[in-house]
């Protein structure tokens, strides 16, 4: 009764934000994404009579109450659907350090749900282990399947989970993560998304969501990197609006987030095809193809506040390996 999972994080190129139903994590809209090849978690669960309690430890980081809880409670829907009352031991491991600020919450619950269904004795397909993990973590439901990812919004929980639009080597783009100064006390995503409704923005947001995803999907259709581009920046800009003018106001961005951004700008009016999306933090995500990489990577490690760089490319979904971590 033992399994160990890897799972990437992914970057969103259309962004969840805002819940139709907060327990049953229904977005408001659909997502899509890119699985990200150098930042993952692996997981390592053991369900046994030995364990009097659930355990739950992250290499290399201390996890806080919070963070055990909310493993608990996905632990319990597991031993719900699978029959079991065993407690469990849960290691896991992040390929990204937690003082990066990237969220380990989508390769985290990703790999969790599937060590611990096959831990389980649970034989789940994709879609059953994307809708489970979307019940952990939003965006976990995208780190499921392989490369170029949506996750359909859908109506009720078994209508809501993501499916791979294309293989990772559709397209060979890169995604590098540059890790910025990050001294403001941050918001989660989980609070934050709470607060949509209050911005008068976020109905227009929506409005145009539906065009720019058919758009996006044309782009990728048609590999045509500079709409790709275009239509991630206003997209990142669009969900930045839409915290800023949320009550209480949510800066996610810092002076460095403005550098980059500036300076991505003025690396296109040169002719180098760059382009920038945000999470819900100061990091900023520089999207290019795979020829512009180094350039890219040069460029950007000149910019004051820029602590490190992790360079990505598009990544299968989340998968059982068989090297436990205890
Ligand atoms: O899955 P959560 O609750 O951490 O929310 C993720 C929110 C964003 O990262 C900002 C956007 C997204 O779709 O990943």
């Amino acid at each position: 009764m033992k399994a160990t999972a890897k799972a990437p994080a992914n970057i969103a190129l259309i962004k969840y934000w805002g819940k139709q139903d907060e327990k049953q994590r229904l977005p408001l809209n659909s997502s899509i994404s890119m699985n990200l090849s150098h930042c993952y978690t692996i997981s390592t669960v053991e369900f046994s009579s030995l364990y009097k309690k659930d355990q739950f430890q992250i290499l290399g980081e201390k996890a806080s109450v919070k963070e055990k809880e909310r493993v608990i409670k996905h632990l319990d829907r597991i031993r719900k659907k699978s029959g079991i009352s065993l407690k469990a031991r849960v290691v896991t491991k992040n390929s990204f350090p937690k003082s990066s600020g990237l969220a380990s919450s989508a390769s985290g619950f990703a790999a969790l749900t599937l060590a611990a269904t096959k831990a389980a004795g649970l034989d789940l397909k994709e879609k059953e282990l994307s809708i489970l993990a979307r019940l952990g973590s939003g965006s976990a439901s995208r780190s499921i399947p392989d490369g170029f990812v949506e996750w359909k919004k859908g109506k009720t929980s078994k209508q809501s989970y993501a499916y791979s639009l294309y293989p990772p080597d559709y397209w060979d783009l890169r995604d590098l993560v540059t890790v910025v100064i990050d001294s403001l006390k941050k918001v989660s995503s989980t609070e934050a998304q709470r607060l949509v409704h209050q911005s008068s923005y976020f109905s227009a947001r929506l409005k145009e969501l539906s065009k720019r995803i058919q758009k996006i999907k044309q782009a990728f259709r048609t590999k045509d990197f500079p709409l790709l581009g275009k239509l991630i920046e206003e997209e990142a800009v669009s969900l930045h609006v839409v915290a800023m003018t949320s009550k209480p106001a949510i800066f996610y961005w810092n002076e460095t987030t403005m550098r980059i951004i500036k300076a991505v700008q003025k690396w296109r009016e040169q002719g180098l095809m760059v382009y920038f999306t945000i999470d819900a933090g100061p990091n900023v995500h520089l999207f290019c193809q795979a020829k512009d990489e180094r350039e890219v990577l040069k460029k950007v490690k000149e910019i004051s506040g820029v602590l490190d760089v992790i360079t990505n490319k598009p990544a299968r979904g989340g998968r059982l390996v068989s090297n436990h971590l205890f």
